[in-house]
């Protein structure tokens, strides 16, 4: 069943008034400003059965963007009121720091839906601490963590038709802190925008990787630790390359040596073997995933020995099982690696590590399995 929603986007429409905020007036705590706009919205007209008008399985390829995404500016060292308002498009200066020097940090997260109808986050406090340690790394203000979280959860809430059915899915949140100041001369911006919006994400199959000797992804004592934009352009050669010979992605190896499993362009890496798993250890090089950390958590708890270690990529002939963590991905079975005209196979399906820490994962996200760590929260 569908039903339109034009009262509660008449209500935001009012909350949030034009589509980039112009500056605030009196400055309060972002954080009190934001649970009074949260305030404002309430109460939705929203059921639990209230859904958009979607193929739930059948979510299909790219972008599908959500009804409103949420915009709060930093003028004056201070980030002021954010605002909910209709997805749209930007209004930037050309000169603006994100678009000239490239200072730009983005996030990535999921709202779930539990068997009852409430909507759930995963760890977001995580990806908020991510985003402030990036942003000390590209000299740029960042939202404090309580800003973040609730900014999440204001944009979560203002887009919850989109939130799949249960076991459907989840809807992707992406997270945006960029220089919207402008500059001419090689410096820090002057203002930063921190936005969020939301999209459908398509499932994914087992990954074949390739392993990309000709190109680095990170240098040490660079931004590889970081989840900085201009992370991303430098690996899209790799992988359009990758792609273009039926592959699904690069695994890198370490700029230095190029002997040691550093990780996939946009996900972290584990190798099993017997009951032993390991993972790269993050030096500086390496993105901390938040699905990392969980699952070398979970996989402890099920009595694995883990190790975040040193991984050379002789040791890929004898492992397994590959998996990749991230959250767009989960955690993702490995069927195969590619090294040096070599092709390696692993075993994926009913039985292994990765379905099973997988599995945990899930239900866990998903409110099936109990909470114990005190990972989800539930905002409505
Ligand atoms: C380079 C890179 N590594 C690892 C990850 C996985 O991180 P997370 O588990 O926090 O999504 C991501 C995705 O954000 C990424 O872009």
């Amino acid at each position: 069943m569908i039903k339109r929603t034009a009262s509660f986007r008449g209500l935001l429409l009012r909350v949030a008034s034009s589509s980039f905020p112009s500056k605030s007036g009196v400055r309060r705590g972002c954080a009190s400003q934001a649970s009074a706009v949260q305030r404002m919205i309430e109460p939705s007209p929203y059921s639990e059965d209230e859904y958009a008008d979607v193929d739930w399985d059948n979510l299909g390829f790219g972008l599908r963007p959500t009804d409103y995404m949420y915009i709060n500016k930093c003028e004056d060292a201070e980030f002021g009121q954010g605002q909910l308002s209709p997805f749209g498009n930007l209004k930037l200066s050309p000169s603006a720091g994100v678009l000239n020097y490239g200072q730009g940090l983005f996030e990535g997260t999921k709202g779930y839906r539990k068997e009852n109808g409430h909507i759930l986050l995963f760890r977001p406090e995580q990806n908020a601490l991510r985003m402030k340690i990036g942003a000390e790394r590209m000299c740029m203000q960042s939202p404090s963590i309580d800003q973040f979280v609730d900014a999440l959860k204001q944009t979560t809430l203002a887009n919850r038709r989109w939130v799949p059915p249960p076991g459907k899915g989840s809807l992707y949140l992406r997270p945006l802190l960029i220089g919207t100041g402008p500059v001419l001369g090689l410096a820090p911006a002057s203002e930063y925008t921190f936005l969020i919006y939301a999209s459908l994400l398509e499932g994914t199959a087992p990954l074949n990787l390739y392993v990309e000797e000709d190109f680095d992804r990170a240098s040490r004592r660079g931004t590889g630790g970081v989840k900085t934009i201009s992370n991303y352009a430098p690996v899209l050669k790799a992988q359009t390359r990758a792609k273009s010979r039926g592959y699904s992605d690069v695994l890198y190896l370490d700029s230095a040596t190029k002997k040691n499993l550093e990780e996939v362009s946009s996900c972290n890496i584990f190798i099993a073997k017997g009951k032993a798993i390991s993972t790269p250890a993050t030096n500086g090089t390496i993105l901390a995933g938040i699905t990392r950390r969980s699952v070398i958590e979970l996989a402890c708890d099920h009595g694995y020995q883990v190790d975040e270690r040193v991984i050379q990529v002789d040791e890929l002939v004898d492992a397994d099982e590959v998996f990749c963590t991230g959250t767009a991905v989960g955690v993702a079975p490995v069927g195969s690696i590619t090294y040096q005209g070599k092709r390696m196979e692993y075993k994926t399906g009913s039985g292994t590590i990765c379905e099973e820490l997988n599995a945990t994962l899930i239900g866990i996200q998903r409110g099936i399995i109990e909470d114990k760590k005190g990972w989800v929260i539930e905002i409505d």
